[in-house]
């Protein structure tokens, strides 16, 4: 269950900030033209402001320039494995529902496509 995308976001989750859940995930994003933004979950001690591991990520390919994607690897500890939550649902749907995701635990893993795990989705198209 091994590939470089998950390695990858293996090495991030091993940089994650969660000193008050210890929940710790790493989320790795391949772009449709193959390269790849790592995040991390970064908790903060007012509980609310922490920042998940996939918005992490998308905000470093954002920074970098880029915007399209073909698949996201989110890895923790649980099994079965953690999906992105709404909030990073929304914020990956920003830049296209047709990205694989990919869920890896500590033994099993889990793909979805974003549009089934965000149907009827508000998006950009709603406001043009
Ligand atoms: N977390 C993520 O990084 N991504 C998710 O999709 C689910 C939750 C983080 C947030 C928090 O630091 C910890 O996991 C427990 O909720």
């Amino acid at each position: 269950m091994t590939d470089a995308l998950i390695a990858a976001a293996r090495s991030a989750q091993a940089r994650a900030y969660a000193p008050y859940s210890n929940f710790r995930v790493g989320a790795a994003l391949e772009s449709t033209e193959g390269s790849v933004f790592l995040g991390c979950n970064v908790e903060n001690a007012s509980y609310g402001l922490t920042i998940c591991a996939e918005r992490a990520a998308i905000c470093a390919a954002v920074s970098a320039g880029v915007h399209r994607f073909r698949r996201a690897v989110v890895v923790s500890d649980s099994d079965p494995p953690a999906a992105p939550c709404g909030a990073c649902r929304q914020v990956l749907a920003e830049f296209g529902l047709d990205l694989t995701i990919d869920g890896v635990g500590a033994k099993r893993m889990v793909s979805w496509r974003l549009s089934e795990l965000l149907p009827a989705a508000f998006g950009p198209e709603q406001l043009r």
